[in-house]
């Protein structure tokens, strides 16, 4: 019983695992920091969190990499694997665990999944003569190749291919066609946004093949149990991991049966298709539930242009932190687009949100206000005489944003929330611009610190729901309100929390400084 409440409760967000191919760039970047905001936002909302990223470091791109380099495919994994982890660290990601694919639980875990797939009769030993993508890691079908005009030919998504033929072992994906349909009916929030979910019925619908799931050309891999020659096809290990860190195989664990189902699996829209399909059918075949839901969010271009190797123009994600701020690139990277559509990176649109948004609807209502309390009102917090109608009505309105933000994040609909909680900045600063404190202070002190002190209680709030977003930005706003860190959680949002009295505030300092500078 105990179980079944938490899970309830509990929330499960993961990142795809990351190739160490490449070191990090924006994409894994936006990625990460939008399950950080849920996991963020969860925590604060008062629920059990577990928020999950890690390296995926199997298979014939990362060793063809290490073999370039002319250094041992560990040693490699171990290098760029810990990039990842800088990045995390220097984004302040919250992650609670962090998975690469090497470690024994990690091996442990895969084979048992492939165990339980051949004890339920999914998989069988074929051979694959066909295209491989080795960037794409996937099999392409020659139907959905183009020519590249040099006598080779290329996947959908760009990749050239290579025809390979090996043993392989294959899962009997075509089986599962409409089970998976019959899924889908039953959950229809399973896949979002709804546009994606539409592309993958077509799939579906268009009937499944056979999926080859091992390789024996290379060994760099998770040996297929009680058949070495094979080595798992990367896709599976790499899906795998995201039952590894809720405790498979241990199905009985206090981990598995808080954490699985997972309740988001964030993905980049390019690798939807194994998430929403490949990942769902090997798990009801091996009798495990399947995750709540995949989110697909869209991509980045740099100034107009696809992001690409050849291009030379990826977004470094340290440059953009040193260029704007950390918490001024995090709030951008969530509020240009509604979270799901495509972007586009330019500088002018990133000054626009750090000077119009930030410094100017934010950062300007926390420096007027904190400003004048520590002139006129003794650094203290004031003390309202009784509340007029316009105060209650705006108290009355950012009291209700925890509703309305709730509703939109358990859609991820992180844009969305960020436009109510400007919103409420807006109301914030209408208030004090007709109210004008500055003008009481002539003629009613009373009135100016009841003002004042509403104006620092709509602030208090606001800062406490934007924390997700911008956790270092809103720590010092809380802290210059002389809210302590115990109090800085949703249960203190609305009445509960309201600002006491009296309370002694330090000296108030510019929190979002707005950027002069040329493109
Ligand atoms: N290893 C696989 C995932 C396995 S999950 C079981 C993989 N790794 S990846 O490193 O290539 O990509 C990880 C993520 O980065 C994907 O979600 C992808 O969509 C995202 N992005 C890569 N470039 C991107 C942009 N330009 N913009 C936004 N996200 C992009 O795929």
């Amino acid at each position: 019983m105990a179980g079944a409440t938490q899970k309830r409760r509990a929330f499960y967000v993961t990142t795809p695992i990351y190739y160490v191919n490449d070191v990090p760039h924006i994409g894994h970047a936006y990625t990460t920091l939008a399950c950080d905001v849920l996991a963020r936002f969860h925590r604060l909302d008062g629920r059990p969190v577990r928020f999950l990223t890690g390296t995926d470091e199997h298979g014939q791109k990362v060793a063809k990499s290490a073999e370039k380099l002319g250094i041992a495919p560990q040693e490699f994994c171990d290098r760029v694997s810990q990039s990842f982890r800088d990045l995390a660290a220097a984004w302040d990601f919250s992650i609670d665990d962090f998975i690469r694919t090497t470690e024994p639980r990690h091996i442990k875990a895969s084979q048992a999944l492939w165990q339980r797939l051949v004890a339920s009769g999914d998989i069988y030993l074929d051979a694959y003569r066909g295209w491989y993508s080795v960037r794409d890691e996937a099999y392409w079908a020659e139907d959905e190749l183009s020519d590249d005009g040099q006598g080779g030919k290329l996947a959908p998504t760009g990749a050239p291919v290579e025809w390979v033929e090996e043993p392989s072992y294959f899962f009997r994906l075509s089986a599962w066609g409409e089970r998976l349909l019959a899924f889908y009916e039953d959950n229809p929030d399973f896949i979002l946004p709804t546009s994606r979910r539409n592309e993958v019925l077509s799939f579906v619908r268009g009937g499944l093949r056979d999926v080859s799931i091992s390789r024996t050309t290379f060994s760099w891999g998770i040996p297929v149990p009680g058949d070495e020659a094979h080595v798992m096809w990367v896709w599976i290990d790499a899906l795998t991991n995201y039952i590894t860190a809720a405790g498979f195989p241990d199905t009985e664990s206090e981990a598995w049966r808080t954490w699985w189902p997972a309740d988001v699996h964030m993905v980049g829209k390019d690798i939807l298709r194994f998430h929403a399909v490949y990942w769902p059918a090997f798990l009801l075949a091996a009798g495990l539930p399947a995750p709540s839901r995949v989110f697909a969010h869209g991509w980045w271009t740099n100034e107009g242009q696809k992001i690409s190797k050849s291009l030379g123009n990826a977004i470094v994600p340290g440059d953009l932190v040193q260029r704007y701020g950390l918490d001024q690139t995090r709030y951008f990277l969530m509020r240009e687009v509604p979270f799901g559509q495509d972007a586009d990176f330019s500088h002018k649109a990133m000054l626009q949100r750090v000077n119009g948004d930030l410094a100017n609807d934010f950062g300007n209502l926390a420096q007027r206000t904190l400003s004048q309390i520590a002139k006129n009102c003794d650094g203290l917090v004031p003390r309202p005489g009784e509340l007029a109608r316009q105060d209650e009505d705006l108290l009355a309105r950012i009291d209700g944003l925890l509703d309305t933000v709730r509703e939109q994040m358990e859609a991820q609909e992180i844009y969305q929330s960020l436009v109510t909680l400007w919103e409420g900045i807006g109301l914030a600063n209408s208030y004090i611009a007709s109210e004008a404190p500055w003008s009481l202070r002539k003629t009613d002190l009373a009135r100016m610190a009841t003002v004042l002190w509403v104006t620092a209680e709509a602030i208090r709030q606001l800062a406490i729901l934007v924390q997700p977003v911008m956790p270092g930005a809103c720590g010092r706003m809380l802290d210059q309100l002389g809210v302590p860190p115990e109090a800085r959680s949703f249960a203190h949002l609305g009445p509960a929390g309201r600002l006491v009295p009296g309370t002694p505030l330090p000296e108030p300092q510019g929190i979002f400084p707005r950027i002069v500078e040329a493109a």
